[in-house]
């Protein structure tokens, strides 16, 4: 017999809920649409969207992504067609995601160097057709090595400084190239700091760095793999530089060093299994804080509601609220379109 049995077993309550509850029904509010549309604490707003896109060779292309049903990797031409598509629904800005020919990818990523790989073209055109149109890039190395790795692999290893070293010059390269905001994910040690400095000496004091500050060793980035073409080429795995899921602290130590280092915005990503860090980095820095809801989160509405096992558009619509709710500032999500379209 526990502590609690005696109250689960006694007969008819003798108090009436009035008596238990003091007359305090929180029902109350809750009994017609009207009412729980006064006392909403969050709203989801086409202001809160960035678009990921992902971008591939061509002249007229868009190719379906298995994984990842409704997503299309588009062609510079497509991609500018979709930000003007965008941009007409009022979504603030658009990330890009290249899928690089693999004849372009070697050991270091040196084609992220180029002025004119795949990134910075399709920023060109989208800045010149669609300039009302934020353009976030990421200056991670990953699309561009043969090994899948965010950075530089000598023996075995990801070698910080000489990636950031690189990785700060293919940001001046984007930011040239009409990139507004330079993400870089590739969770290197300084990287913010020596962006900053990049950027600053060739004169880009005005573009804006939101940093992965908190990016996880996540499984959820499976669809996006397949997406940029490095699923099947990534050898081990990203634990010596993404966060370690079981650490929360840790992700704050992470976004305190970024901030210091100069980052405008910090994100953090996945987006629905670390809402709590979303919740305390937004707290502790009220700094402008983002969540990327991952390919793997997005997969997982989709394939779903595909077998008719939940209410895709329902599920959309409160997750996004749940990062609102934690605390975001925006949301990157390949939601983004049909979201902004149903508000
Ligand atoms: C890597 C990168 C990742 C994503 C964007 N850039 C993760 C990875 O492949 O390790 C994931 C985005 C997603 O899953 O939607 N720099």
């Amino acid at each position: 017999m526990n502590k609690f049995s005696r109250t689960v077993n006694r007969p008819a309550a003798r108090r009436s809920v009035d008596e238990i509850t003091g007359s305090r029904r929180l029902r109350r509010t809750r009994k017609s649409d009207w009412s729980r549309r006064l006392v909403r604490e969050n709203h989801l707003r086409v202001d809160d969207l960035i678009w990921p896109v992902f971008l591939m060779e061509g002249e007229n292309c868009q190719e379906p992504i298995d994984a990842m049903p409704g997503v299309m990797r588009l062609s510079v031409d497509q991609a500018v067609r979709q930000a003007e598509r965008a941009a007409r629904l009022g979504i603030p800005a658009i990330a890009t995601f290249p899928n690089i020919a693999s004849s372009m990818r070697d050991e270091t990523g040196s084609h992220s160097l180029d002025p004119d790989n795949l990134i910075n073209r399709a920023s060109r055109a989208i800045k010149e057709a669609v300039p009302e149109i934020g353009i976030i890039t990421d200056v991670a190395l990953d699309p561009f090595t043969v090994h899948g790795h965010d950075g530089i692999l000598r023996d075995g290893e990801i070698v910080n400084d000489e990636t950031v070293m690189q990785i700060a010059a293919a940001a001046v390269r984007q930011a040239e190239a009409g990139s507004d905001i330079i993400a870089p994910s590739d969770m290197m040690d300084g990287r913010i700091g020596a962006i900053r400095d990049a950027l600053d000496q060739s004169g880009f004091h005005d573009v804006a760095i939101m940093s992965y500050a908190t990016k996880f060793a996540s499984a959820f980035y499976g669809p996006y793999r397949e997406a940029i073409g490095t699923g099947d080429r990534l050898k081990g795995d990203k634990k010596t530089y993404y966060i370690d899921p079981a650490n929360a602290d840790e992700a704050l130590r992470e976004a305190e060093q970024d901030i210091l280092e100069g980052a405008d915005m910090l994100m953090v990503k996945p987006g629905l299994p670390y809402l709590d860090i979303v919740h305390r980095i937004r707290d502790t820095y009220a700094l402008p804080t983002f969540a990327y809801q991952v390919s793997g989160e997005y997969a997982m509405i989709k394939a779903a509601d595909a077998n008719g096992w939940i209410d895709g558009e329902k599920a959309m619509i409160e997750s996004l609220l749940a990062f609102k709710r934690a605390g975001c500032d925006g949301i990157l999500t390949y939601f983004a379109l049909e979201m902004a379209e149903l508000l």
